[in-house]
């Protein structure tokens, strides 16, 4: 069985870590068993400033073909912001209809948390961001921009199939044998009572109708921020909606030792889907040997469970455990190893399991 992957390394030091994530998906493809192909796409930053073309048309048609893609990191200093992540990053959320941002917060033995008195017993949830509507639907508009009375709208679209598809992924995800069957709903429905009215209807329906053996609770955005630093314990799987999924899954990230070690997915189940490191492209570090490629190899790790190989999958983080345990540090420049070293003691746990 041959998986056909496509590869967008993307800017600054995305294509290092992107290396060592596919050294790693070659063990575990070696050790497992399986054949695949990569394909490599060149879209990022240089591209942009090369030909003005942030993704053609055609990429899409294209990239939709395949079992899964794997980017590294787009963003420059040199392109003005906002311009590679709407023009890369949302359109191919959008357009291949990547319901789903799955964000697993896990703190792997050995990393380090900055949480006091917390440990990998303690940590250990998982995120579901919608990841199509929201704030990032991209409606509303200016009405008499520029002068002293101008009014700017951002609305948050909400519909129910949206919303629906989102919360039974979560409700599945949260029976999975890997999960302690409770489902959080984070939101806000004592303000934004339309959009939360909705998502708590559809929550509480769905719940009662297919999924009566999973324990369901609620918390408030904000609440949950502060309950992410004192009992993060007390999650399994939460889900939530695009904008409050963006914030608090980078607080997640903090809690689970920081960006050099956060992944996430970009899913449509069944479909395919994208997976990155959330640490953004570096372009401070890049080609000096110094970025944590963990975040990439975790990425890699969620890319193999996808595909329906997990147990590569567990030797993935059994590896990142294991390289944690050599290295000084997980922040860029002070892990006490290089790159590619990382990338290589991971891989070599995975091709012999030690
Ligand atoms: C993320 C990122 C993106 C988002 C940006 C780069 C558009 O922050 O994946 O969380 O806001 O969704
Ligand atoms: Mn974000």
């Amino acid at each position: 069985m041959g998986y056909n992957i496509a590869v967008i390394a993307g800017d600054g030091t995305g294509p290092e870590v992107v290396r060592e994530g596919l050294k790693v998906f070659a063990a575990a493809a070696d050790r497992a068993g399986f054949t695949y192909e990569l394909q490599e796409y060149d879209f990022g930053a240089a591209r942009y400033l090369r030909t003005g073309e942030t993704l053609p048309e055609s990429a899409l048609d294209e990239l939709a073909k395949y079992d899964a893609i794997l980017l590294g990191a787009i963003g420059h200093p040199d392109v003005p912001p906002g311009v590679l992540e709407q023009g890369i990053l949302l359109k191919l959320r959008f357009a291949l209809d990547l319901y789903i941002n799955l964000r697993p917060v896990k703190l792997l033995p050995g990393a380090w948390t900055p949480i006091k008195g917390k440990g990998p017993a303690d940590i250990d949830f998982v995120v579901v961001r919608e990841n199509t509507e929201g704030l990032y639907a991209s409606t509303g508009g200016f009405l008499r921009k520029g002068t002293p009375d101008e009014i700017a709208v951002q609305e948050s679209v909400n519909t129910r199939k949206g919303v629906e598809r989102c919360i039974r992924y979560a409700f599945d995800y949260a029976n999975r044998d890997d999960r302690r069957g409770e489902l959080t709903l984070c939101g806000k429905t004592n303000v934004l009572t339309y959009a939360w009215d909705l998502w708590w209807r559809a929550f509480n329906e769905i719940g009662d109708a297919d999924y009566g053996h999973i324990r369901r609770d609620y918390a408030h955005v904000d609440a949950i921020c502060m309950w992410f630093l004192k009992n993060p314990e007390w999650f399994d799987v939460i889900v939530t909606d695009n904008m409050f999924g963006d914030i608090i899954t980078d607080l997640a990230a903090m809690v689970q030792g920081g960006m050099g070690v956060a992944a996430g997915g970009n899913l449509h189940p069944g479909k395919v889907s994208m997976f990155e490191p959330m640490g953004g492209s570096a372009p401070k570090y890049e080609g000096m040997n110094v970025i944590n490629p963990l975040a990439a190899i975790a990425a890699v790790g969620m890319m193999l469970d996808y595909l329906g190989q997990p147990e590569a999958a567990v030797w993935v983080e059994g590896g990142m455990a294991h390289a944690i345990s050599q290295m000084d540090s997980l922040a860029a420049g002070q892990m006490g190893m290089g790159t590619s070293d990382v990338g290589d003691v991971v891989a070599r746990f995975v091709a012999e399991g030690s």
